[in-house]
């Protein structure tokens, strides 16, 4: 069965097709990166204003490269929410228009939900021959879904069976990476700068703090932010002719001009080191309570090699000896941050459990991942 799968819920234009739930046989991707990064973070209007112009291209691509006509699309599936409305909107009335049009089901999917089902993909293998068939995750698993709004830990049971067990109380995961990039002057997004400037770094430098919020499973990022800038303060250089910090979207957003001496990089690993330790650890914790047998890495921030590392270690160290190993698994980074195969993936399974939207379907921008 192909899914068209379409993704507008940010700042990427994203069409993919899907077979069976997991076999990506095309995935195309319109960033606006460029679009956004004079502005240090996503402006919604400038969002919605480039998906209108991107997304017939960005479909048109993922059908060619898929080598199917649209007759040979069997479900179309589109990001209904959580996201930016006016984003939102633009993919799912092309989804429906679609659907309408070629007579097929509509599914409409929850882009949390798809995030976690990027795990149950596989990409071809660059030489062009069929991809090795991996077992898909076995049930229960821990997922830690990590994005640019987002960080929950979850404890999945079955296919659209989600118990929460932690959430941040402030600032999201990949929020923390933006702003903290942000405070060195590093550039937007900033979870992969981050994660480069920290490969030069010394994570150990600077003693950063962790929000443990006792034995609970939550997670606070905004006091390790504030221990960033007053680490940072010291080596910035003065700049007479700058903006005041509360003008423009994003405050935080200033030409940051640092001294040639400045320990950028032992900063940026050590400021890293502290986001990845908590969720790590706190990951595996919940590992060990619920028994789990697999662990997954879902979102944005999923694709960062410091947190893949740490939980690797934490799973090994935690977990093994009471349950033995325990498979860590990731989306390859392509397939971590946003992208519409996972949203042709997580529908193929909603609509195994009868997941079909009527053509009343409409966007939910604050939509959560319910289901337990
Ligand atoms: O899932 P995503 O593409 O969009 C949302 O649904 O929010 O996640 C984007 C977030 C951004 O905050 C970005 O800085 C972060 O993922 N991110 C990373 C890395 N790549 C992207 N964070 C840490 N390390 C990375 N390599
Ligand atoms: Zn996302």
């Amino acid at each position: 069965m192909n899914i068209l799968g379409i993704e507008t819920s940010c700042d990427e234009t994203a069409a993919a097709v899907v077979a069976d739930g997991r076999r990506v046989r095309s995935n195309v991707i319109a960033s606006q990166i460029a679009l956004h990064r004079a502005h240090g973070g996503v402006v919604p209007e400038l969002a919605a204003r480039g998906h209108v112009t991107a997304i017939i291209p960005v479909v048109e691509a993922a059908l060619r490269e898929a080598g199917i006509e649209r007759a040979g699309v069997d479900v179309v599936a589109v990001t209904e929410g959580p996201g930016l409305a006016g984003a939102l909107l633009v993919g799912v009335n092309v989804a429906k228009a679609l659907a309408y049009a070629l007579g097929r089901p509509l599914v409409a999917v929850n882009h949390l939900e798809a995030h976690v089902y990027a795990n149950w993909l596989m990409l071809p293998p660059a030489d062009g021959s069929s991809p090795v068939a991996e077992p898909p995750p076995a049930f229960p698993l821990i997922c830690l879904l990590v994005s640019g709004g987002h960080t929950e830990l979850i404890l999945m049971t079955d296919h659209g069976r989600y118990h929460h067990l932690g959430r941040t109380l402030d600032d999201a995961a990949g929020e923390a990476f933006d702003k903290g990039a942000r405070l060195l002057g590093l550039g937007y997004p900033g979870g992969p700068v981050i994660q480069r400037v920290a490969e030069a770094g010394n994570p150990s430098q600077f003693d950063l703090p962790r929000a443990w919020l006792a034995e609970s499973y939550d997670f606070s990022f905004s006091g390790l932010k504030t221990a960033l800038l007053r680490l940072a303060e010291p080596y910035r250089l003065p700049q007479p002719s700058e903006p005041a910090p509360t003008s423009g979207p994003f405050p935080e957003h200033r030409a940051a001009a640092f001294a040639p001496d400045a320990p950028l990089a032992d900063l940026a690993a050590s400021y890293q080191a502290a986001v990845v330790e908590v969720l790590a650890v706190k990951t595996a914790r919940a590992v060990v309570e619920f028994g789990a047998k697999t662990v997954l890495l879902a979102g944005g921030v999923a694709a960062n090699a410091a947190l893949r590392a740490r939980l690797r270690d934490e799973v090994a160290r935690r977990c093994e000896p009471e349950l033995g190993p325990v498979p860590v698994r990731y989306p390859p980074p392509a397939l971590c941050t946003d992208n519409a195969a996972m949203v042709a993936g997580a529908a193929f399974y909603a609509l195994r459990r009868g997941a079909q939207a009527g053509w009343e379907t409409d966007i939910h921008p604050r939509l959560r991942l319910t289901g337990t």
